[in-house]
């Protein structure tokens, strides 16, 4: 177990909150770089390149947040992020078709921006509240471009992605096949 936190007021939750997103986005540009090597697709790769830069500039905004609050950055690992990131690099290592790899590291990716779009929203109502508006203006770029992503996610996956994994599925059940030979 961490160590305990005081948790007495709405201000320390948005507090606790801010330093499980902040842990979340650290442990979302490790796996970034890893994601953009297994896509096959071009504009996926971008995708992921693209995110990663700009998770570096919402990791920027939460340390501005932190300074502003006088808090530190630490805090306990975000477990939440730890599985979504976890069910994703596994999923890369099962033997899969590249569309199919595909079309998998698209839904995990979205699992994870829905994830991120959830603690914002959170953090936004909190700090609205709480009077810092500051910190809203900073929040409410971030929300919006975890929103940006998703969608862009949606798109690539349903312009093409999806439809190149169903192509591909139906190519291996009618070609020689994968794994276990039938005789
Ligand atoms: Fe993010």
């Amino acid at each position: 177990m961490e160590k305990k936190e005081k948790l007495n007021s709405l201000a320390d939750l948005y507090v606790h909150e801010l330093k499980d997103i902040y842990s979340a986005e650290k442990q979302i540009t490790k796996a970034l770089p890893k994601l953009a090597k297994a896509a096959s697709s071009d504009d996926l790769k971008k995708g992921f390149q693209e995110h990663l830069k700009q998770t570096e500039g919402q990791i920027n905004r939460l340390e501005k947040i932190f300074r502003r609050l006088g808090e530190s950055t630490s805090g306990p690992k975000c477990k939440g992020m730890e599985g979504l990131l976890e069910e994703g690099s596994d999923f890369t290592e099962e033997p899969a078709s590249a569309e199919v790899l595909d079309a998998g590291m698209i839904v995990a990716a979205q699992k994870v921006e829905h994830y991120e779009i959830a603690a914002y929203g959170s953090l936004c109502t909190f700090a609205k509240l709480l009077g810092y508006d500051e910190d809203l203006d900073l929040l409410k770029e971030s929300i919006a471009e975890e929103e940006e992503t998703d969608q862009k996610l949606t798109v690539l996956a349903e312009s093409y992605i999806n439809q190149a994994a169903e192509e591909s599925s139906i190519i291996e059940e009618s070609g020689a096949g994968r794994g276990k030979s039938r005789r």
